[in-house]
């Protein structure tokens, strides 16, 4: 039986978001039925909301960071039992057999991932929604264990923040000695400070802001620089093993290649577009640096980031909310006015 479930969503790109019920498909053996205790506020559940991609379609219910409740499961699930606390991100589905999702890649999934919300389906067509609702169905195979003793609010930022910035730290092989700027102090960059950090790097970040120091100290940079002061920047030229770049929307990236070291590399997680001004690839041909992008992370490497998490005890600095909230958090947001991420008590539905 397919099942009612309550939820937000915005009906147009101009929109702001409003109740909205709608059906989950029947639950397949290998799916599980989450009850859905928080959700995180991702900075590209804004942009799909006002399409600023243009691949968004209507009615949109955001949501990829969630954290619930098991509440059944189907006939073929073996990893998980009701009463589970568990996660699932930015990816419900993929292929399972290309290259990539059998190198546990499903995030490069050659026939696409299925996205939480805002993709259809691969097997009934139905448009998937996300988490900012009562209930989600999945399969098990995207779905993670949340370890015991994390906080669930503050854990459910780590399903799309945390994992977008823990892949291009181990891809990179962030470790003791490596020395990595993280670009803009938001949802994705706090993750980033904390992550570094714990994987013993020595961390800097660039901000457009000044009055986030204190902040950014405690949560794991040992430097800080403003990255609109030109004597900061050239005091940090050739330093960097790594930047991850996460400003949302477009500006000039030129100004961060100086400070990479030979062999360094700039990657690219919060821009999605073409780049303005020009890229000049000087810095890169006379110093054999890199510019690349990196997309969240795989399945299993998620549940590394979980487990890596529950040992070090980390988790995102969160304001929790109300649904009702969502359109304020929503402009507080494009304000950079976050400490470091709403996340949704996703109970206020019921109020
Ligand atoms: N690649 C992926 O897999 C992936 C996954 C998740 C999210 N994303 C994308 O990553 C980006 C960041 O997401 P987020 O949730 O971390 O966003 P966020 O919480 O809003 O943080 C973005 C930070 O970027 C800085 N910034 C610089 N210029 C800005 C501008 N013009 N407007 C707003 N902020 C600006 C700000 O930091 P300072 O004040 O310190 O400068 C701000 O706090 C979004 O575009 C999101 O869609 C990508
Ligand atoms: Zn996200
Ligand atoms: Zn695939």
């Amino acid at each position: 039986m397919t099942m009612n479930v309550l939820g937000y969503a915005a009906q147009s790109a101009k929109d702001t978001l409003a109740p909205f019920r709608f059906e989950r498909r029947a639950p397949r053996p290998d799916d599980v039925v989450v009850e859905i205790v928080n959700c995180g506020v991702c900075h590209s559940d804004l942009h799909m909301v006002r399409d600023d991609w243009g691949w968004s379609f209507y009615p949109l219910v955001p949501g990829h960071e969630i954290i619930g409740r098991v509440i059944s499961t189907g006939t073929d699930v073996t990893r998980f039992k009701p009463g589970d606390h568990v996660g699932i991100g930015c990816m419900v589905d993929s292929c399972r057999q290309c290259d990539p999702c059998k190198q546990g890649l499903e995030q490069y999934c050659e026939a696409g991932h299925t996205l939480t919300y805002a993709s259809h389906d691969r097997h009934d067509q139905r448009p998937t929604y996300g988490g900012y609702s009562e209930k989600i169905v999945a399969s098990e195979k995207f779905v993670v264990k949340v370890p015991d003793g994390l906080d669930l609010a503050g854990a459910a930022p780590l399903l799309c923040a945390g994992i977008t910035m823990w892949s291009p730290l181990r891809h990179w092989q962030v470790g003791k000695g490596s020395k990595v700027a993280i670009t803009g102090l938001g949802g994705l960059g706090h993750m980033g400070l904390k992550l570094a950090r714990a994987l013993g790097a020595e961390v800097t970040l660039f901000t457009r802001s000044p009055g986030k120091e204190q902040d950014a100290r405690r949560l794991g940079a040992d430097h800080i620089v403003l990255s609109t002061d030109e004597a900061q920047m050239a005091a940090v030229k050739g330093r960097f093993d790594l930047v991850i770049d996460t400003v949302p929307y477009v500006h000039d990236v030129n100004p961060y290649l100086p400070t990479l070291k030979l062999n360094g590399t700039l990657v690219l997680v919060g821009y999605v577009g073409g780049l303005e001004p020009f890229l000049s690839t000087i810095p890169l041909i006379l110093g054999r640096k890199s510019v690349a992008g990196s997309v969240i992370g795989g399945i299993a490497e998620t549940q590394e980031l979980l487990d890596f998490c529950g040992q070090h005890g980390i988790i995102s600095d969160v304001e929790v909310i109300k649904i009702q909230d969502i359109d304020a958090a929503y402009q507080r947001m494009l304000k950079s006015d976050v400490k470091y991420r709403f996340v949704i008590d996703m109970s206020s539905l019921k109020s």
